[in-house]
């Protein structure tokens, strides 16, 4: 049985129900409860945009649907607060685990995701004792260009994205977190010591959200006299004005649509059989 959140219906068929209490509240109801009871159900749904109510929404399902004794898998493409790995100062909450602890505290048998950040591999895995298995958009990517390529990730974080294609990555460090209500590290440098001259680059990495990362590596491959230079990533969030200033940097830019956006143009669908 697949049950499938209205936030996937552009690539399912949707059979829950999501909607809002006026003081926004949230309702959530799943019409065929009865015929999930004992059964295997796979539940679909994806956790950003507005991931916080995402994320609430799915203990909605999940607390019914443990009420008739379903065996869950659950599919979410993108993992938020997987970037929330490390810990930095004293005090700071490990989300990453929390969030995947909760998750598992709903007996969710697995969760199948798409690069997930802290992960890093393809493979099973089990994290703050949740089950995750962890699917590569890798190759669906780098297939949609279809030219002979330098394959490039910003930073070691995703080499493993390019090492089985003769990839190579730049060296990234962040420095502290700034000052202020936004929690955000800025990046102090990216370093690319290998060459790219007149050759035809695709830089690819796990997400792109300020577009930070990617605008300094296209700058780098530029200044380096790359010739053509194309952006994937798995993840597109294209915060602010990002997509514009890498439309215009770099001859094309893209992503799966695990998080739907105007240039998420390789579809997850073809990644998973469910
Ligand atoms: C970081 O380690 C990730 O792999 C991405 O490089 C990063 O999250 C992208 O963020 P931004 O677009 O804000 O630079």
């Amino acid at each position: 049985m697949k049950l499938v959140s209205p936030n996937f219906s552009d690539l399912f068929k949707d059979n829950i129900e999501i909607k809002q209490f006026p003081d926004g509240d949230s309702y959530v109801r799943i019409p065929d409860i009865e015929k999930c009871k004992n059964l295997e159900v796979t539940v679909m749904h994806r956790l950003y945009p507005d991931q916080n109510n995402s994320i609430f929404n799915l203990f909605q399902m999940l607390h019914t649907l443990n009420k008739v004794n379903s065996k869950i898998t659950l599919f979410c493409p993108y993992l938020p607060y997987a970037r929330q790995d490390k810990l930095f100062k004293t005090g700071e909450v490990l989300s990453s685990e929390l969030l995947c602890t909760l998750i598992a505290g709903f007996n969710v048998e697995k969760l199948i995701t798409i690069d997930c950040h802290f992960l890093k591999k393809e493979g099973l895995f089990t994290y703050g004792g949740l089950k995750i298995e962890n699917i590569s958009a890798n190759k669906l990517l780098i297939d949609r260009v279809g030219k002979e390529l330098e394959i490039i990730s910003p930073d070691m974080g995703a080499n493993y994205l390019v090492s089985d294609f003769k990839g190579k990555s730049m060296e990234k460090i962040r420095g502290n977190y700034n000052d202020g209500d936004m929690a955000y590290r800025e990046i102090q440098s990216l370093k690319m010591n290998f060459d790219v001259k007149g050759k035809n680059v695709l830089i690819l990495d796990d997400m792109i959200s300020t577009g930070g990362t990617m605008i300094k590596a296209v700058e780098n491959v530029r200044k380096g006299g790359a010739k053509n230079v194309y952006c994937a990533a798995t993840h597109g969030f294209f915060l602010k004005d990002s997509l514009i200033k890498l439309q215009s940097i770099c001859d094309d830019i893209f992503t799966t649509n695990s998080i739907p956006n105007p240039v998420s143009k390789v579809n997850i669908a073809d990644l998973i059989k469910l």
